[in-house]
């Protein structure tokens, strides 16, 4: 039987925290319904202290989704609690997200606080949750650069104090995959309570290697990743949603893990993301980039029309998309331009297909793409 991994959504808190990304209301309730029906168990819907706009959604989001659990971000402070509590109480199922950091940069530079001080304010944060739900969440800041002693006594204090899942945030993208995949095996290894949580990753993407942590996470016994819709989110931004799920499904032999999330649903939910929040998706990017399944050379395109799974680990449908592209450019070959004039009808003996070939070889090194209105007028020549 395979392993449940659950599904963490932050596109609306940590993904609307991109540079220049604004969404109102009526756009997180289309990406939240979206979110529902793709499958993934938590929606992060805002951080209901931060502006009325923020308290609002999450309020919204609670009140209108159901079949997923809603959280809200809150510091570890009282008054972020209560405001959270009271945006998610209309929810189905509800949790919320506390914390602080663990890092002695955050505690000299930002908090200010020892140790042994920032431990207190987060036992008491915790505490102070469970006047409003069972489902606490409790994030460590900056846990890739932290002492993992120092991590080993937090999560052992917060567990006993009722936080039910762990967060583990490579808040600046620092580590890489064999160190993330170690933290976390460290924690559940050596927290004599681990057993009483689920442990979460929550990667930054400033390396490049915001995928590649997560599934180390998972690897190391994490049984919950935090990802945003495209990857957008702070700086680099955080971990793209559809390459984690992908990865787990296309690589099952080696994680063992399933997530609940519909896998056909994924390019829909990128490109209404991408509307929505105006952030264009690269168009080689893994999954669900524009060239994601377009093959251009003539080497790859002859082995993709003899059988695709030559030069695609991925079938396009899987997620969502019609199917593989043929792109005619100066490095297709004789096969893909066959191909081609097939699905538009047309047919050709051997010496006047040459004599077209000879004129596209010349149009393609004039041209970036060949497109099919190029080649209507290529075969009346
Ligand atoms: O990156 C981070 O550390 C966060 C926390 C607030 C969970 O987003
Ligand atoms: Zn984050």
């Amino acid at each position: 039987m395979a392993d449940r991994v659950l599904v963490f959504d932050t596109t609306l808190r940590d993904g609307e925290q991109s540079p220049g990304v604004r969404l109102d209301m009526e756009q997180k309730l289309r990406i939240g319904r979206a979110l529902v029906e793709l499958g993934v168990d938590i929606i992060e819907a805002g951080f209901p202290i931060s502006s009325p706009g923020d308290f609002d959604a999450v309020q919204t989001l609670a009140r209108e989704l159901t079949g997923v659990t809603i959280c809200g971000l809150t510091r570890a402070r009282e008054k972020d609690i209560e405001v959270a509590a009271e945006a998610l109480a209309p929810a189905e199922r509800r949790r919320i997200h506390t914390g602080l950091g663990v890092s002695d940069n955050h505690l000299q530079h930002k908090l200010k606080m020892s140790r042994e001080q920032a431990l207190e304010v987060g036992v008491n944060a915790v505490r102070h949750c469970r006047q409003f739900t069972d489902d606490i969440e409790y994030f460590m800041e900056d846990s890739g650069r932290a002492e993992p002693d120092y991590v080993y006594q937090v999560v052992e204090a917060v567990i006993a104090a009722g936080a039910t899942t762990i967060n583990v945030p490579d808040t600046t993208g620092y580590t890489y995959p064999a160190e993330y995949r170690e933290l976390i095996k460290g924690i559940i290894e050596n927290v004599p309570n681990s057993d009483k949580a689920v442990f979460s990753c929550h990667c930054h993407n400033d390396l490049g290697m915001a995928t590649a942590n997560t599934l180390a996470g998972v690897l190391g016994g994490a049984r919950q990743v935090e990802v945003t819709i495209n990857g957008i989110g702070e700086r680099a931004g955080n971990t793209a949603l559809e390459e984690v799920v992908t990865a787990l499904h296309i690589r099952a032999d080696k994680f063992g893990c399933e997530t609940g999330v519909v896998l056909q649903r994924m390019l829909a939910i990128s490109r209404l993301v991408s509307e929505e929040t105006g952030m264009l998706v690269q168009r080689n990017k893994a999954v669900v980039g524009a060239n994601a399944y377009a093959h251009s050379s003539g080497i790859h395109q002859d082995g993709v029309l003899k059988e695709r799974s030559t030069y695609e680990i991925i079938d396009p449908t899987l997620v969502g998309a019609e199917k593989s592209e043929i792109i005619l450019t100066a490095r297709s070959g004789r096969h893909g331009l066959k191909h081609r004039l097939m699905q538009m009808g047309f047919s050709f003996p051997e010496e006047r297909f040459e004599q077209i070939y000879g004129h596209f070889v010349q149009l393609a090194d004039r041209k970036t793409e060949v497109f099919d209105e190029d080649l209507r007028e290529l075969v009346t020549l």
